[in-house]
């Protein structure tokens, strides 16, 4: 059995149980350490990006029948920001990760794999990564996009952490990035208040000595859900045609409340799981980063779990739901805030179209 020593970051043989010294300062949390993998992979730098250009409730207000107090008190948004025409994702995704190398003091030219989770890509193809590599010049890189939502980032975070641990790569760069308004219809108020633009990156490199990184993830995909949260046109189902265009297929589509429904349940479940597997409780976590969706989505995730207000992190009033981007830019956020430091025990997760669902354990290590 091992037990953790505070910020010292030393690993200790014990049998002592989590919280027994009513301090996190000892804690065993009987960690499963899933897979047990040889190498493990950590977060070793964060980078974000956000359009500059702001949109608040009080300029929807002008747009469509909606007032602030609406949007306010049933998602939590108070404004999000909106890229500019002719700023695509892979602009966004650059940028999130030249800030990432920058923290990080590396040049792309070391970067060996490039995911970017994201719905909303410059074009089918290429890949945004591919755009993003060339703009970075990321010259010995490969890689690729993923669709997963909502549920992108944490997706892709696995992904590339599975990379590192296969002992193939030491330097994965993830980004999640979207950009949501080209795909809203803005005459349509139960959706166009919700989401927002941005982009976040993260580095992915190999844990060194006692560091444990990510431990564990919790994944299921439902399409039964396929209907509750989509964008149908413009795909091989449904080309773009005059038709489709006036049928405003080319638009995000929600049945609200299905959604809803499905994200308080969902989120809860998929978080409770990786924790009780890994014999983690509530009170051993130090920082919950959701998926920002909605501020009541969040809020009643973190009650089913048990988890206090000062746990959670919600940005989503600043920056409203970006997709792929609202874990890394939430992770920034708890940094900024100072509430995530070397040796945190962290929860991620997420609920998306698909439906997507996702929960990630990690021990933060920077
Ligand atoms: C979209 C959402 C905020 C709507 O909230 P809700 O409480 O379910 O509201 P409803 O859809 O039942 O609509 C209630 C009323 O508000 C109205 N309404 C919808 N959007 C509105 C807006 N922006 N401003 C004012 N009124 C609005 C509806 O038309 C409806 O009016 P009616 O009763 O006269 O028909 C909520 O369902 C939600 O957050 N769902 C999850 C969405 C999500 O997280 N998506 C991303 C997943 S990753």
């Amino acid at each position: 059995m091992k037990t953790f020593v505070g910020e010292n970051g030393a690993w200790l043989d014990s049998g002592f149980r989590a919280g027994e010294f009513g301090s996190r300062e000892v804690m065993d949390l009987s960690l499963t350490l899933r897979p047990h993998a040889a190498v493990r992979a950590k977060v070793t730098s964060v980078g974000t990006y956000v359009p500059p250009r702001v949109l608040t409730n009080a300029d929807l207000e002008k747009m469509v029948a909606t007032n602030d107090q609406w949007i306010t008190e049933r998602t939590g948004v108070r404004e999000r920001h909106i890229a500019e025409k002719g700023v695509g994702t892979s602009d966004l995704a650059t940028e999130a990760a030249k800030c990432c190398l920058v923290k990080r003091g590396l040049d792309a030219s070391e970067i060996e794999v490039i995911i970017v989770a994201t719905v909303t890509p410059d074009m089918f193809f290429p890949a945004t990564a591919c755009l993003v590599q060339d703009r970075l010049g990321a010259k010995h890189a490969w890689g690729f996009d993923l669709s997963a939502a909502c549920s992108g980032f944490p997706y892709a975070l696995q992904v590339g952490a599975k990379l590192v641990e296969s002992g193939m790569h030491t330097k994965v760069l993830v980004i999640g990035a979207d950009v949501m308004s080209s795909v809203i219809d803005y005459t349509d108020r139960a959706t166009c208040v919700i989401f927002g633009d941005g982009a976040g990156a993260v580095l992915l490199e190999p844990c060194l000595g006692d560091e444990v990184g990510l431990i564990d993830y919790w994944h299921e995909i439902d399409g039964s859900g396929a209907t509750a949260l989509n964008m149908p046109g413009g795909g091989s189902l449904h080309p773009a045609t005059t038709e489709t265009v006036a049928a405003k297929m080319h638009y995000v589509h929600q049945d609200g409340q299905a959604v809803y429904k499905f994200a308080v349940r969902k989120m809860a479940e998929a978080a409770e799981t990786v924790l009780t597997r890994n014999g983690v409780t509530p009170r051993d976590l130090s920082c919950f980063i959701p998926h920002q969706a909605n501020k009541r989505i969040i809020l009643s995730t973190a009650e089913r779990l048990g988890l206090g207000e000062e746990c959670v992190v919600i940005n989503i009033d600043r920056y409203g739901n970006t997709t792929a981007a609202t874990i890394p830019l939430a992770m920034q956020t708890a940094l900024d805030d100072k509430r995530l430091k070397k040796g945190d025990l962290v929860l991620l997760a997420s609920v998306g179209a698909g439906f997507t669902v996702g929960a990630t354990l990690l021990r933060w290590e920077f």
